[in-house]
């Protein structure tokens, strides 16, 4: 079964993304992943990997690294990356397909996936079935590395309205304005997104998207990983590595290994 493209991640939505979360290399999430490339002695998998805030810089350190993503519009903004660093004919180590769905005959000595991306799966049957085929794609003694945002991580403002505004290079705008609630009973983080592309004063292109993210229990993560034959897992509530014992922490950072 294929399944229907994203719906989020569209075109406006991938370079509000890029002008808001610029590569940063000397981060604590960035040099948090590069820690573990280091350590890894064979290939590494990013999945969800987006416009490749993480994967251009480490494949720029040189790192055996590929990805994959569902979003066509992230995967372009990666591939234009790419080609401005390595010239119009180097196509980078990724591809399409929903995590879901992936599948490769290669295995992984290193899985990670940043940035809380894994609530994006917000259905728990399709969760279970990521997670097996992220257990599928590890070497033995590979290492998953998976961050989670927490229920801890909602907070109510005084208004339900966000707003932010992005200035391209050519001087174009782009304008976000979004409605977020809080699905309590579906634990659903979401977010009613309006996406303006406005030149000169007058607006363009709009694009409208409903996002929606998981928000973890603290401990609803441990029970799907134990579906799953890990040698190991460790928990960690921040990038120092220190371990999970918080409940009221925002993100969690499991450690699993096959
Ligand atoms: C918040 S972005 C993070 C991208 C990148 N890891 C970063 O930190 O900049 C989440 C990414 O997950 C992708 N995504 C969402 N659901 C997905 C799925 N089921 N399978 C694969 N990719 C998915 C989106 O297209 C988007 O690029």
């Amino acid at each position: 079964m294929t399944r229907d493209s994203l719906t989020t991640y569209l075109k406006l939505c991938t370079e509000f993304y890029d002008l808001d979360k610029p590569h940063d290399e000397q981060g604590q999430e960035f040099q948090f992943y590069a820690r573990y490339c280091k350590q890894a002695c064979g290939p590494i998998l990013e999945p969800m990997c987006g416009s490749g805030r993480f994967l251009i810089p480490l494949l720029q350190a040189g790192f055996e690294i590929e990805g994959f993503d569902a979003s066509v519009h992230m995967l372009d903004a990666l591939r234009y990356k790419y080609e401005r660093l390595y010239g119009a004919s180097a196509k980078p180590p990724v591809s399409h397909a929903f995590v879901q769905d992936f599948s490769s005959e290669k295995c992984y000595e290193l899985i990670f996936i940043p940035f809380g991306s894994f609530g994006l799966i917000i259905d728990r049957l399709d969760a279970l079935k990521s997670l097996e085929v992220l257990y599928r794609h590890l070497m033995s003694g590979g290492i998953l590395v998976l961050e989670i945002e927490t229920l801890a991580s909602y907070s109510l403002a005084a208004s339900p309205w966000r707003y932010g505004v992005h200035t391209r290079a050519d001087g174009a705008q782009i304008v976000l304005n979004a409605h977020v609630s809080y699905d309590e009973s579906a634990q659903l983080y979401e977010a009613a997104c309006c996406y303006e592309l406005v030149v000169d004063g007058s607006v363009q292109q709009r694009e409208t998207e409903f996002f929606k993210q998981h928000l973890y229990r603290f401990d609803e993560m441990d029970e799907l990983l134990a579906h799953f034959p890990f040698s190991r897992v460790k928990k960690y509530q921040n990038f120092e590595k220190g371990e999970a014992q918080d409940k009221g922490s925002p993100l969690l950072i499991y450690e699993c290994i096959k």
